[in-house]
């Protein structure tokens, strides 16, 4: 079964508190939150108070996405801030096997994301320490942009990868999910949808959600 992660990108900042009540109440799996530091994406969003705010409220988990240089340095923040998946980029990381056990070590689930242009085959090394990995289907920054169709091949790749390795590693797809693009990436192998402007510019976000996961059954 498909799962479903809204980005809280998308969503009224003055009204955020409401968002997070819509996907406690929906069918989604998990919140997905945008955490960007103005250096490795060119767009800076929420941070650790703002987390910690939302995790006051947050009936699922929360999925942080750090497009932030050195995500390693603030393992115990987010942690602490009420994350429990800690997702960090391939791209920002000198030393990403000892950012993944950092994470695991204090008690979160770590995930590793990829930009659009690294190959999947940079996690054959550490593809069984991972609880899931994030394709980005666009260029980390800014939601509702259009989705790359070489994803499809990338989520394929990363099925192969998982098992040829027999690792239990999820697949999270983030950028331009809609009811157009979906399908296919269910059909080659993805487990959970990020979706920003799909949900949250909806004029029934508990319908979008729904109407996403009817898409696998
Ligand atoms: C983009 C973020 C996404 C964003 C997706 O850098 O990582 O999570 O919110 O937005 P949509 O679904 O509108 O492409
Ligand atoms: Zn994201």
């Amino acid at each position: 079964m498909i799962q479903v992660a809204p980005s809280l990108l998308s969503a009224d900042f003055a009204r955020l508190g409401e968002a997070v009540s819509m996907v406690n109440t929906s069918r989604a799996s998990m919140i997905h939150i945008d955490v960007m530091d103005g250096m490795f994406v060119p767009n800076i969003t929420i941070g650790f108070p703002v987390i910690k705010a939302i995790s006051t409220i947050a009936e699922k988990p929360l999925d942080v996405h750090m497009m932030v240089a050195e995500p390693g340095r603030y393992v115990d923040r987010v942690r602490d801030a009420g994350a429990e998946i800690m997702n960090v980029h391939w791209e920002a990381c000198t030393h990403l096997d000892r950012v993944i056990h950092t994470i695991r070590d204090a008690g979160m689930r770590p995930a590793v994301t990829l930009n659009p242009a690294t190959p999947v085959m940079f996690l054959r090394d550490i593809i069984r320490e991972l609880d899931m990995v994030l394709l980005m289907s666009v260029n980390p920054g800014f939601g509702g942009q259009s989705f790359i169709p070489n994803t499809l091949r990338k989520v394929r790749e990363l099925r192969a990868l998982i098992e040829e390795t027999g690792s239990e590693t999820v697949i999270e797809i983030d950028g331009g999910v809609n009811l157009s693009t979906a399908p296919a990436l269910i059909e080659a192998g993805a487990d959970v949808l990020v979706a920003g402007s799909y949900v949250f510019g909806a004029d029934n976000p508990h319908k979008a959600i729904a109407d996403l996961i009817e898409l696998d059954v």
